[in-house]
């Protein structure tokens, strides 16, 4: 089976890891700190601004306990987004309010997050659909003049920048996913961007216990060392020294993993363009830099549906992301949105990762025109 996405992990990062492993420290410590300071780097912000943590979703849901969000205010996000944002709103006691997208970038817009603001509203979740960024003058302008925060949901976005400045650095907190299925992989693993020090400390403490005293080896302070203070009821949401290992052989190879993705997509773009029932994915401006995480195409419903069914039987897998949110019932939530809904009727995301070989991409674009010729000109 062709998979829609894959890690790319080599020996460099089993390396590491055996290193680690040889270091007899395993847990959060030094190899931590350095990813947290390249990744820094890599945004092009002060490290002191990066923290890293378990997962994107806990980010989600840290961001509300940052931002302070509760019941009686209200929090907007695209209803194309990643259940886990929605879960962070619904479990600070709000029911989320989705707003829509626009139907060929599937990107949400100013205009769209403006219809649904009211003076309850205190932030907005957005996300860089597939890598490609939001229009973010216009929506960095909205959240001022509305004063309302800005969380950027990067999961899609690790490379992806807008303007020269890197996607997840525009608001007030920006998270990253290192999932199994992204494009910089560690297993599990994240990182948050906060715009000041003092929120990132604060964070820093919610991700590991609320603990004020540094203990065991690396306090040097006078009182006995099992002896602590914590300043909130914090979780433990930390990433560890192998997750990290193999993060930081990441990180060196992300410009070739987007340059190889880079080609993929144009690749299918060249290959596709002649295909008169298919949408190709709207072009990239020339002021912004995409991570290439999704290659979507858009056609009919049913031949939407037509299509996924056959490749996968052919050995392709592909999906749709992100599945609407206002379409899942356990939020409560009923107002339509046609653009989100006409995309979830008609976007397919093909396969695009690094691994992929040119003999792969030639297959699914066969199959593709296979396809054509099997059922739309019998
Ligand atoms: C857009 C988006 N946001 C957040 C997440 C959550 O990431 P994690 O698995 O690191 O919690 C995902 C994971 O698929 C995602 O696609």
């Amino acid at each position: 089976m062709i998979h829609v996405f894959q890690p790319a992990l080599g020996k460099e990062e089993l390396k590491a890891v055996k290193e680690v492993f040889e270091s007899n420290w395993v847990g959060k410590g030094k190899i931590t700190d350095q990813f947290e300071e390249n990744f820094a780097s890599h945004l092009g912000v002060r490290r002191e601004l990066v923290r890293s943590l378990s997962c994107c979703t806990e980010g989600l849901f840290l961001s509300m306990e940052l931002l302070g969000i509760g019941p009686g205010d209200e929090v907007i996000l695209p209803s194309i987004s990643f259940v886990g944002a929605a879960n962070a709103i619904a479990s600070a006691g709000i029911q989320p309010t989705f707003c829509d997208v626009d139907k060929r970038t599937l990107n949400t817009t100013a205009g769209f997050i403006e219809e649904k603001i009211t003076p309850k509203t205190k932030a907005v979740i957005i996300l860089h659909y597939g890598g490609v960024p939001c229009l973010m003058d216009e929506i960095c302008e909205l959240v001022r003049d509305k004063r309302i925060a800005l969380i950027e949901d990067s999961a899609c976005s690790v490379a992806s920048r807008y303007k020269g400045r890197a996607c997840g650095t525009f608001g007030d907190l920006g998270v990253w996913s290192f999932d199994a299925m992204k494009i910089l992989v560690t297993g599990d693993g994240a990182m948050l961007y906060c715009r000041t020090p003092e929120v990132a400390q604060r964070a820093e403490k919610l991700l590991y216990l609320g603990l004020t005293t540094r203990s065991g080896l690396s306090n040097s302070v006078d009182t006995k060392w099992w002896e602590f203070e914590i300043s909130c009821y914090g979780r433990r949401a930390i990433m560890n020294d192998i997750a990290s290992a193999i993060g930081v052989e990441q990180l060196r190879k992300l410009p070739d993993f987007i340059n190889r993705r880079r080609k993929i997509h144009e690749y299918y773009n060249q290959a596709l363009s002649k295909l008169d029932w298919l949408q190709l994915p709207p072009q990239i401006p020339a002021y912004m830099e995409s991570s290439y995480y999704f290659y979507w195409i858009q056609t009919q419903p049913e031949i939407r549906d037509q299509l996924a069914k056959y490749l996968r039987e052919k050995g392709i897998y592909t999906t749709f992301r992100y599945y609407p949110l206002h379409w899942v019932k356990f939020y409560g939530v009923t107002t339509p949105l046609p653009n989100a809904e006409e995309a979830a009727r008609s976007t397919l995301c093909l396969p695009i990762h690094q691994s992929l070989s040119d003999e792969e991409v030639n297959r699914i674009i066969e199959s593709i025109y296979d396809f054509g010729k099997d059922f739309l000109n019998p």
